[in-house]
Order: C-alpha cells, then structure tokens, then sequence
C-alpha cells in the first residue's frame, strides 16, 4: 500500500486489488461527504416490531425526494421569473423522473399488509405525514395555498418561517402567469399582482392565452413545451396523491387516520384539487386543426 501526505493532515492511500488501483482520500472520505453515519442513526423506532422499519425508511426516503423535488422546483421557479425556459424545462424533466420514481416508490410500502401495520400502529400516537412540512412547502410552491394547515407547526419557528415565505410568495403558476404577460399574452392586472395568500382564481382570459399556445404551437414552441412539462408535473403529482390513496385504502381502510383525518375519504377529497387549472380546462375548448395548420372555429373535437 502507497501512503502519500499532501499539505497538513490530508493522507492518500493506493493499493491494488484484482489489477485496480484503488485510492481513498482521508481528506474527503464517502462516509463524510454522504453523511451515512448521521444518515444511517436516523432510523429510530418507537416499537419493537420488525416492519416498522419499512414504515420509517419509506417516509424517510419519501422525505429526501421531496427535498430534492424542493430543490429543483426552486431553480425552475427563478428561472420562470428570468425568461430561462430552457433551464425551467430542464429541472421539470429532472423533476418529473423523481416524480416517476416516487409514484413506483409506493409498491414497496403496499407489501405492509393491515396485519404488519397494526403491530405498531398505536406507537405512533398522532404522528402523519399531515405534518410533512416539506410536502406542505411544496404545494405553497406550486399554489395550493392552504394556510390553515400550517398551524401543525407553531412550535417550529424555523418551520414555519419558511412555510411562510412560501405561502405569501407567488406560486409557480403566478410565476408562469406573468410570463405569459411578458411575452405579450392578455392576463388580467389581478392575477399578476394580488394577495398571494389567497387561493387562485380561475379565469377566461388565462385559458384563452393557454389556448393560443396550444393552438398555434409553431409561433410559441417554447411556452408550448414548457406548459405541456408543467402539465406533467400535475399529472404526476395527482398520480402520488392516488397512489398513496390507495396505499393507505389498503392498509387501514376507511378507519380515521392518526392525524385525526376521515382518513381515505380526506385523500379522495386532494384528488380534485389543481395547481394549473386552465392548463386543463383549456383542453376542453381545443379544436381540431384545419388540413394545412389553420384552427376550425367553433369545432371541437
Ligand atoms: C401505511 C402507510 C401510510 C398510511 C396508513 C398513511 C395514512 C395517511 C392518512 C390517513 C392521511 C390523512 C391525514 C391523517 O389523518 O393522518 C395521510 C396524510 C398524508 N400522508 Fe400518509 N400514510 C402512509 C404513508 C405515507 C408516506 C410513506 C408518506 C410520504 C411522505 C405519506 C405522506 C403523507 C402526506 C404528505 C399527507 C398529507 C396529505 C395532504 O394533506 O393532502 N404518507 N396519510
């Protein structure tokens, strides 16, 4: 083994295994740029029954892409806001494939049968994942402005500074909005200027704008391809909020849940909520293009 000082303290190590060299560093080891021992203690349960493990790994690691979805939906926001729409689309493919991997993440936590969660169901008290401030965050971030929820984290201080920032911040679909007025699209003074604490209103003159992207795409191709992955990341979205629906429908079926909810009944009531309603409403009005390009006025396909 070939042991190197570099300055101060910092050592490297080189051996050879099976004709590989192998180096480590002892400046910058995995264990301390990954965190894995902080990492690997976090899991403490409040039980001694074996599946609780997969309970808390699950919202664990649930947790961690949340954080990472945060992350990018931040740099897709201040993108939005400088007219970067290639950076935007970027961080919402990025985006989307977590999305993707969560929603596929939830067939892991359907091998708990009712039987599994019932051994240590009455350990967790009141604990939910109602209390996510993180999944709170980022239906702040993209409109579900729902402040009565964040009264779960009054003692919080730090929580609920940055709840806040989030909900009295315009959300990415106000962002988008006044993009769209930017570009020269007619969207009413008060969807580009209000109280962003309260919830979004639809309007006519937003899907009419949606609607002159969507039918005239050559002329916008890039408003066009940054609203349909927008789109995506709604309908992957609701296609998490299902798939959790159906998880716990699953597991608990229609008992309460210990966040004090009707339980299932309170999830199928998520399901019908949008962040980018005319986004949606807009393809209702949508007609079938001409032979040539042009829009048939009046025919809907
Ligand atoms: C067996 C596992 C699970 C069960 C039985 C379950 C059950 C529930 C129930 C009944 C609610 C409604 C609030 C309440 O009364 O508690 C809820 C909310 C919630 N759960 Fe789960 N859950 C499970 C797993 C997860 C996981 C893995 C996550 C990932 C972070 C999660 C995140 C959430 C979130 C964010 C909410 C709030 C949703 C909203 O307010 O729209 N849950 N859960």
């Amino acid at each position: 083994m070939i042991r190197q000082t570099l300055d101060g303290d910092t050592e490297v190590f080189e051996t050879e295994i099976d004709g590989e060299t192998i180096q480590w560093d002892n400046g910058l080891t995995y264990a301390r740029h990954i965190q894995t021992a902080q990492l690997l203690s976090a899991q403490v349960p409040v039980s001694d029954k074996p599946d609780e493990m997969l309970f808390i790994i699950m919202h664990q690691t649930m947790e961690l892409w949340l954080k990472l979805v945060l992350h990018e939906g931040r740099i897709v926001y201040d993108a939005v806001k400088a007219d970067r729409l290639a950076v935007a689309g970027k961080g919402l493919d990025r985006i989307a494939t977590i999305q993707r991997h969560m929603i596929h993440s939830w067939e892991v936590l359907a091998t708990l049968t009712p039987h599994d969660f019932l051994t240590f169901r009455g350990f967790l008290r009141r604990a939910s994942g109602f209390q996510s401030q993180q999944y709170r965050e980022l239906e702040y971030l993209l409109g579900n402005k729902r402040g009565d929820m964040m009264i779960v984290h009054k003692d919080d201080a730090a929580a609920m500074a940055r709840l806040r920032a989030a909900f009295e911040a315009p959300s990415l679909y106000d962002e988008l909005l006044r993009l769209l007025a930017r570009r020269g699209f007619a969207i009413p003074a008060d969807h580009l200027d209000r109280d962003w604490t309260q919830p979004y209103e639809t309007s006519e003159a937003v899907e009419r704008a949606w609607l002159a992207i969507y039918t005239d795409p050559d002329h916008h191709w890039d408003l066009y391809m940054l609203a349909e992955k927008i789109t995506a990341l709604e309908y992957y979205f609701q296609e998490w909020r299902f798939k959790h629906m159906k998880t716990v429908a699953r597991v608990i079926g229609h008992k309460p849940g210990t966040g004090g909810s009707s339980g299932v009944n309170y999830l199928v009531k998520a399901l019908g909520l949008s962040f980018f309603p005319e986004l949606w409403s807009m393809r209702t009005e949508m007609v079938a293009p001409r032979e040539g390009g042009d829009y048939a006025a009046g025919e809907r396909k």
